[in-house]
């Protein structure tokens, strides 16, 4: 079993990232400027954004935060996104999602331009990522695409087992890995809540991906020896051995599966910080006017 190290991965890449700004800044242009918006105080957000905000330092990056409590209106965060989508000089910009129910999610991801959406969200990318186009592609997917491709597993001709259909990571890890290129190349099955024999199809998989948010959902007996499986869970519970107060959990029982693996990766330190890397990619595609003119 090998342990897929996500935050030595993570920082190796945001070396390389920070290499390429100073050879930009030496070249006369400008830093790459990522812009987040934060709307209350949700601790997985608030941990989050303050990641991506050290991210940007270590690479180099200019970071603006705009923050709001839980009760801004619909309106105003369109106007700051009518704002940022306006300012030549963020390059790229973020909204922390989940956002308070009173909000239309959908409709603020689709004020954002598409050319400044560096988490993949607005359904401009979303739709192109799916033929195959160039397009910000989502960080978390990204991520893990990056991790298989860094640690060698093979993906052409394997079957690929997706637990979750979310739009952030189930659907578009899928549709990343069934295209052609490497990685890539996949047999891929997507399962959900509405699943039948779910096990069976789990112990098929020659790469298991886990994003449901159950925690420790993944049992031994549900996967087959020499597996990879990438664990994208993290739901915090509360935790009497930690300083917070609560800890992290992967969506795979860890211990007892780890031993039946080929690779895994471990929650924390696995998919969290390459979804991170992964957005100061598209922030420095996005400075670099590398995938729209
Ligand atoms: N909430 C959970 N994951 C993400 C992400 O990748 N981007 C944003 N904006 N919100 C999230």
């Amino acid at each position: 079993m090998q342990l897929i190290d996500g935050k030595s991965t993570a920082a190796q890449i945001k070396q390389e990232i920070a290499a390429e700004v100073e050879k930009m800044v030496a070249a006369g242009q400008k830093r790459p400027h990522l812009a987040a918006v934060l709307v209350g105080h949700d601790g997985g957000s608030e941990t989050y954004v303050a990641a991506k905000v050290k991210a940007c330092e270590v690479c180099g990056f200019k970071s603006s935060l705009i923050r709001f409590e839980d009760d801004v209106t619909e309106q105003q965060l369109l106007d700051t996104i009518a704002q940022l989508n306006a300012d030549p000089d963020v390059d790229g910009f973020i909204v922390q999602l989940p956002l308070p129910k009173h909000i239309d999610e959908q409709k603020i991801i689709e004020a954002i331009d598409y050319r400044k959406d560096v988490d993949g969200f607005h359904p401009i990318n979303v739709g192109r990522l799916s033929i195959g186009l160039p397009c910000f592609r989502s960080a978390t997917p990204q991520g893990i695409l990056t991790l298989l491709e860094r640690y060698g597993v093979p993906t052409r001709g394997k079957h690929c087992v997706v637990i979750g259909r979310s739009n952030i990571v189930g659907k578009p890890v899928a549709m990343m890995l069934m295209q052609k290129g490497n990685p890539g190349n996949c047999t891929v099955t997507v399962c959900h809540s509405a699943t039948q024999n779910l096990k069976d199809i789990t112990r098929q998989a020659d790469i298991l991906i886990a994003a449901i948010g159950s925690p420790e959902f993944v049992k031994e007996d549900m996967v087959k020896d020499g597996v990879t499986i990438i664990d994208v869970g993290t739901t915090r519970l509360p935790s009497t051995a930690t300083k917070s107060g609560w800890k992290l959990h992967g969506d795979v029982d860890f211990e007892h599966v780890a031993p039946h693996c080929a690779f895994i990766t471990p929650v924390p330190g696995g998919v969290g910080p390459m979804t991170i890397v992964s957005l100061m990619k598209n922030t420095l595609l996005a400075a670099q006017h590398a995938i729209y003119k």
